[in-house]
């Protein structure tokens, strides 16, 4: 029985070297109706062949399930990739361990009208049947946590405190504050002021259900000539980022960057973004985007280390 297999993309083969494990890549195809078939590549011996019979499958002690979401990449089709190779892995591993970097649906945490479902909640019942363990980084943890939704050890990791040892290298002087654009921003925030101890304040946020319009309620703070770092879990829109920035220029702030955990960036969201002219806009590689330069691995491997999960 192999010990340790790590199953997916780049992002597989990266923790798997870190973590000594066996890289298994996947081979992913797309029928003309939309349906999805991914297929583990498993060495030559052990694949089947059409009209022959399956061949016993290897058996693996522990399996770790980890996929980038692509740029390109239907969301749904990332999730049910996702849920069919962990279902795969269930019958021929002990213990599995999935790792979703961005956990989708995970913003339908409440029942914003009626009549809709609890989607966050949902998602994690489905994901967690067949899983031992399940990691996420950064999950949208507003109305609850990740502990509400699975009851599987369930890990929410940040990325925020590694972004801030990064941004303590920039050799840019001046007063510096940290701005969350929500209440439930607060979280990671805090994650990165502990890295790079400098002031901070938390907007508050109210979004339109029916419209998606955000506005926001400024908080008593002196932005005149400070350099302002904007910090979210979440870029999609870009329309929170784009409205918080452009009130704090309004207030008199100097310059404005982002740094973002999950950098979607739909309908050219980086561009109107950049269109501020931010000193930095970085994102992580949860999801493929050009301007990935925080890596999740870096974060992930040593908290599996640490944790005792393999
Ligand atoms: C919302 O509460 C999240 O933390 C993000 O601020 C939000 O999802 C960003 O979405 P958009 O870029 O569309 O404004």
């Amino acid at each position: 029985m192999n010990k340790l297999v790590v199953v997916g993309d780049e992002l597989a083969k990266e923790l798997a070297k870190k973590i000594k494990g066996k890289y298994i890549p996947v081979e992913e195809r797309t029928f003309p109706d939309g349906e999805i078939k991914p297929k583990l590549k498993l060495p030559i011996g052990q694949r089947s062949s059409v009209g022959l019979k399956i061949k016993q499958e290897e058996k693996f002690k522990t399996s770790i399930l980890i996929f980038q979401k692509k740029e390109k990449e239907r969301i749904n089709d990332y999730l049910i990739k996702f849920f069919l190779l962990s279902r795969k892995l269930k019958d021929c591993s002990k213990k599995v361990i999935g790792i979703m970097p961005y956990l989708p649906y995970s913003r339908q945490d409440k029942l914003f009208q009626e009549g809709e479902p609890l989607s966050a909640k949902y998602i994690a019942e489905v994901l967690e049947g067949n899983l031992d363990v399940f990691i996420t980084v950064n999950m949208h943890e507003h109305r609850r946590t990740i502990k509400d939704n699975f009851s599987i050890p369930a890990y929410n990791l940040s990325i925020f405190g590694l972004a801030a040892k990064r941004f303590l290298t920039t050799k840019q002087k001046g007063e510096w504050i940290a701005v969350g654009p929500d209440k439930e921003s607060e979280r990671f925030v805090k994650d990165f002021i502990k890295e790079r101890p400098i002031d901070y304040v938390i907007f508050s946020k109210q979004r339109n259900v029916k419209t998606g319009e955000v506005s926001f309620i400024s908080p008593k703070k002196d932005f005149k000539g400070k350099k302002v770092i904007i910090l979210d879990d979440i870029a999609s829109s870009g329309l929170t980022l784009i409205k918080v920035a452009k009130l704090i220029k309004k207030m008199g702030a100097e310059s404005v960057g982002f740094i973002i955990c999950h950098g979607l960036f739909i309908e050219g969201a980086l561009k109107k973004l950049r269109k501020l002219d931010p000193f930095l806009i970085a994102a992580t590689n949860t999801v493929a985007n050009p301007i990935a330069v925080y890596n999740i691995i870096d974060v992930i491997s040593p908290f599996l280390k640490e944790q005792g999960e393999l």
